[in-house]
């Protein structure tokens, strides 16, 4: 049965148009295969090159978690919530990685046909249908495909910031659960504070229009959803039993290929990196 999650999907095809833009492998295909463009001309009213400043964003968040999916090294990686992300095609390139995608029931069968057009069909490269909110969890604790033992990496990028607080507490906890036989790290760059959303807001009118047509279209309020402030986002982790790094986006700067293709200087997109981090989140 839909719920009010399912709102949240649509949002999947505008960062996948974003990173059409790039040099993200299979970004281009998954855009035009889904159409993208289509959904993303009922959120830019204003014309499709809205989204301009969004992706070197939708970039840097991809490629940062990349980054420190690789400095963990895990050979097993349960992603949260991956739309028409194109990591678990890319990864399970490589045979010694079992890769589990996951998102809602709707999205998640979408993801699979998008796979089977582009890719061969991989042993090592699983869907689950995951509501990473859901109580009792619904993470893959115990899948016959998972080796206990061995590290999992989850990966989630661009869900957290919907969730209302009391969400994202049963997240934490199902997370948690999904750790604690296996080892491992969480990794998501989707904690941010209500000083950091009005950055971007307040980054370009074009960046403000449509942060506002994504809150009117999923009735979530991605400012309202997040934290007051640093201090409270480092309390809510602790409280919920985790240690918290953070590296900094402005890293991959020199890696964002969409900025020359989209004439965007370096030095004006910064601002809009600063402030914005990846974490990597272990059980305390
Ligand atoms: C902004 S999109 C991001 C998708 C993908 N991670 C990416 O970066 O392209 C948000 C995603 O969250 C999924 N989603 C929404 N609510 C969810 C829930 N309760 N459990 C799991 N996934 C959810 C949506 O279906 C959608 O794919």
């Amino acid at each position: 049965m839909p719920t009010s999650f399912d709102k949240i999907s649509p949002t999947a095809s505008l960062v996948t148009y974003a990173r059409q833009f790039s040099d993200i492998p299979y970004a281009m295909e998954i855009s035009e295969l889904v159409k993208a463009q289509s959904v993303v001309e009922q959120y830019a009213t204003n014309g499709v090159e809205e989204l301009k400043y969004f992706a070197p964003v939708m970039e840097a968040r991809y490629k940062a978690l990349n980054w420190i999916l690789a400095t963990f090294d895990c050979r097993q990686i349960v992603e949260l919530a991956s739309g028409l992300l194109p990591r678990g095609m890319v990864m399970s390139e490589d045979p010694a990685i079992t890769f589990v995608e996951s998102d809602l029931p709707l999205m998640i069968e979408q993801k699979r046909a998008v796979v089977d057009r582009l890719v061969e069909n991989r042993a090592n490269l699983h869907f689950a249908a995951i509501d990473v909110t859901a109580n009792p969890s619904q993470f893959p604790v115990n899948a016959d495909y998972l080796r206990r033992g061995e590290p999992i990496a989850i990966a989630c990028e661009g869900l957290l910031q919907y969730l209302t607080l009391h969400e994202k507490q049963q997240v934490f906890a199902n997370v948690r659960q999904m750790l604690q036989p296996y080892g491992g790290v969480w990794i998501t760059p989707d904690l941010t504070t209500k000083q950091r959303r009005s950055q971007l807001r307040n980054y370009h009118p074009a960046m403000e229009r449509i942060l506002q047509a994504i809150a009117q279209n999923t009735g979530r309020s991605t400012l309202d959803n997040s934290f007051e402030n640093l201090e409270h986002m480092q309390q809510f982790v602790a409280d919920q039993g985790f240690q918290l790094q953070s590296f900094a986006f402005t890293e991959l700067l020199d890696q964002l290929s969409s900025l020359k293709r989209l004439g965007i200087s370096p030095n004006s997109i910064k601002p809009l990196l600063a402030g914005t981090s990846i974490f990597a989140l272990t059980l305390s």
